[in-house]
């Protein structure tokens, strides 16, 4: 995957709220093309082994248990200077600190349930789109 490429995770909050098309449209009016998605469902296995890098940090089970909760929609998304760009359009991860009109400030609920996954660099975002997609659902 080219480095013009991350990846996102619509999250169970915004799922279960309504917001999966009005997110869609927000990250299309920003620049981003879709190049890869599918609405699933993760088990507790799944979201385990993503968040693998957060195993010590004392949210890991209940953000296992969040992401579990409910189906989610993963995209990878192309755009030059992808993963910054997704990062600004996104907002904090709190979403009591995302500027205005960020995702987050639009669509999330708390820190926990915060609407969106975005990749903090561009292995990060390679690693994770491979994690989802298979070479052949990705164009
Ligand atoms: S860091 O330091 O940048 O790696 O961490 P951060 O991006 O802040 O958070 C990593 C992911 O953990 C989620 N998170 C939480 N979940 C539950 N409770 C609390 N308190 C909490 N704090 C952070 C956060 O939403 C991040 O999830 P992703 O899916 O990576 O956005």
């Amino acid at each position: 995957m080219a480095t013009n490429r991350t990846f996102t995770m619509i999250k169970p909050d915004a799922v279960a709220n309504g917001h999966i098309g009005a997110i869609l449209n927000d990250i299309i009016a920003g620049g981003f093309k879709i190049v890869a998605m599918k609405y699933i469902q993760l088990s507790q296995e799944d979201a385990g082994a993503f968040y693998a890098v957060h195993k010590e940090r004392p949210f890991y089970a209940d953000l296992v248990s969040f992401m579990t909760s409910g189906p989610i929609v993963a995209v990878i998304l192309e755009k030059d200077n992808a993963v910054e760009d997704f990062r600004t359009l996104i907002g904090a991860t709190n979403p009591a600190d995302a500027a205005e009109g960020t995702i987050r400030n639009k669509y999330a609920v708390s820190i926990d349930a915060n609407a969106v996954h975005g990749s903090d660099s561009d292995e990060n975002a390679q690693i994770e789109g491979n994690f989802f997609f298979s070479y052949f659902e990705r164009f």
